[in-house]
């Protein structure tokens, strides 16, 4: 197949003129980037695939948001449902950089507590934990100190 064709096959989501463009999310996580990132309370215009072909994780979604650059801190919170995302900086239809996600040192929300007694599963308050190990992520929770590890992380 010629390159052109392969490149068009590819561009299921159409190019963006500005703005981020996150590919490789895992499809189940997709709706949860986009409740994490707040995509759902911006006036952007944003476009999304899922289910697409990826080689690496079998399945794939891709977001588009135009107009909108993240700072590493914000986009930093997907790292653990999107640990692989691809980040693509597109500025006048061109890809300006390419990021890739890293994992913070702090996680504030987002996450539950694994310690059924911790204060954070019986009062209404925002979760807290330091990242004290990344490949699997631990977590130490600031209130009752217990870890969550690698399968025990679940999403608030
Ligand atoms: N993209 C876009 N709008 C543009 C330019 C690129 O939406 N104006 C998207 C492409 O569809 C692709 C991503 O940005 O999903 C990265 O573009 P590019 O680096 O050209 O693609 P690849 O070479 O396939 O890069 P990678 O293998 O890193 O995905
Ligand atoms: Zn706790």
């Amino acid at each position: 197949m010629k390159d052109n064709n392969k490149k068009k096959l590819k561009l299921k989501v159409s190019a963006i003129k500005d703005g981020t463009v996150i590919d490789h999310i895992p499809t189940q996580n997709l709706f949860k980037v986009i409740s994490i990132l707040g995509l759902d309370k911006i006036e952007n215009q944003i476009t999304f695939g899922a289910n697409l072909e990826s080689g690496k994780l079998g399945s794939k979604a891709i977001i588009k948001v135009s107009d909108r650059f993240f700072e590493d801190d914000e986009i930093n919170k997907i790292a653990l449902i999107a640990p692989h995302a691809k980040l693509n900086i597109i500025r006048d239809y061109e890809v300006a950089e390419k990021k890739v996600v890293g994992v913070p040192k702090e996680i504030t929300g987002i996450v539950k507590c694994f310690n059924p007694k911790c204060i954070t599963n019986h009062e209404k308050m925002t979760t807290r934990f330091r990242v004290v190990a990344t490949s699997p992520i631990a977590l130490r929770c600031k209130y009752c100190e217990k870890h969550t590890v690698g399968d025990q992380i679940k999403m608030l």
